[in-house]
């Protein structure tokens, strides 16, 4: 892990990023731009904040997120990879992969000719990860951070071999009250409903919340549109790469019963995560790269 100087040095440029110690010791990268600010852990390459100039945060972190080793930070975007949820066959390890709970590798800093800010995150297979899942690989996570939030994996298959995986960038978006809101694009898709048994049911019309939301939407490319009347803005989150979108609202109950959310947290959050999950596996040829990504903008 670089020292906070090595990374200065390395990484910061004036008017565009900056390092420093944030909860739990950890080391973030803070984006300050002509456009927008944001905030990232080298913990998981975990943008934990998302917020254009002018506007109220885009991106919900839970005041009660844990901020340390072998946790994932319970917010933002975390990179849900290899394997959507729980492991298929071995509960023991990790829910939704390692990749949001391993320090990465940042290896580039650039401001880029509109003002806008990107950085790269690497991670690369190690005996660590070999041990969870026996396969080499090559992640490579681009954030740009402008007048959109650009975020994608580009997940390089170094084995000899086809890998097969699941994932997401699971990201949570803030809101006024998701009592109040309502996601368009999803209308007639059949979707994996994770309340009532994991059975699949057909999407009719725009999802609202009134009680706790688990699913996974199979078989889509499309763009999500979340409309909140309470904070007057709709949030627009467009894909790449991605064939499955989930929805994700813990409500009450599961908000109390979880150590890392506050008990009302849920009314000011909802996940739509860009994901490939279920049968929407993705296979990647023995040297082939694949793409996971996702553009967030506010209108
Ligand atoms: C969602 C799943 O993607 O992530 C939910 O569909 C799960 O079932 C949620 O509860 C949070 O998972 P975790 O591992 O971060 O608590």
């Amino acid at each position: 892990m670089p020292s906070l100087e090595t990374l200065r040095e390395s990484f910061a440029i004036a008017d565009h990023v900056t390092f420093e110690y944030g909860p739990g010791d950890l080391i973030f990268a803070q984006v300050d731009n002509a456009h927008a600010s944001a905030r990232l852990a080298l913990y998981g390459a975990h943008v934990t904040a998302y917020q254009p100039k002018g506007q109220a945060p885009v991106i919900f972190t839970s005041q009660a997120s844990r901020y340390e080793a072998g946790a994932a930070i319970r917010g933002g975007i975390p990179i849900c990879w290899p394997w959507f949820a729980a492991h298929p066959s071995d509960s023991g390890k990790p829910s939704h992969g390692f990749a949001r709970i391993t320090p990465w590798t940042l290896a580039e800093t650039q401001a880029l000719p509109n003002g806008a800010t990107q950085l790269r995150f690497d991670l690369s297979d190690n005996a660590d990860s070999r041990a969870l899942w026996p396969h080499a690989f090559g992640l490579s996570y681009t954030v740009t951070v402008g007048n959109s939030l650009m975020v994608d994996l580009a997940i390089h298959n170094r084995e000899a071999e086809a890998i097969t995986y699941t994932g997401a960038l699971h990201s949570y978006f803030h809101v006024g009250d998701v009592r109040q809101i309502h996601i368009e694009g999803l209308d007639g898709l059949d979707y994996l409903d994770k309340v009532r048994g994991m059975n699949r049911f057909t999407q009719a019309g725009v999802v609202r919340f009134d009680q706790e939301v688990d699913r996974i939407y199979l078989s889509t490319t499309a763009e999500t549109v979340l409309h909140d009347p309470v904070l007057e803005r709709t949030v627009h989150v467009a894909k790449r790469g991605s064939h499955s979108t989930v929805v994700w609202n813990p409500w009450a109950e599961k908000s109390q019963a979880m150590a890392d959310m506050m008990d009302a947290g849920y009314v000011s959050m909802v996940c739509i995560e860009t994901a490939n999950a279920a049968e929407n596996a993705v296979n990647i040829p023995a040297g082939d790269t694949a793409h996971l990504g996702a553009e967030i903008w506010l209108a």
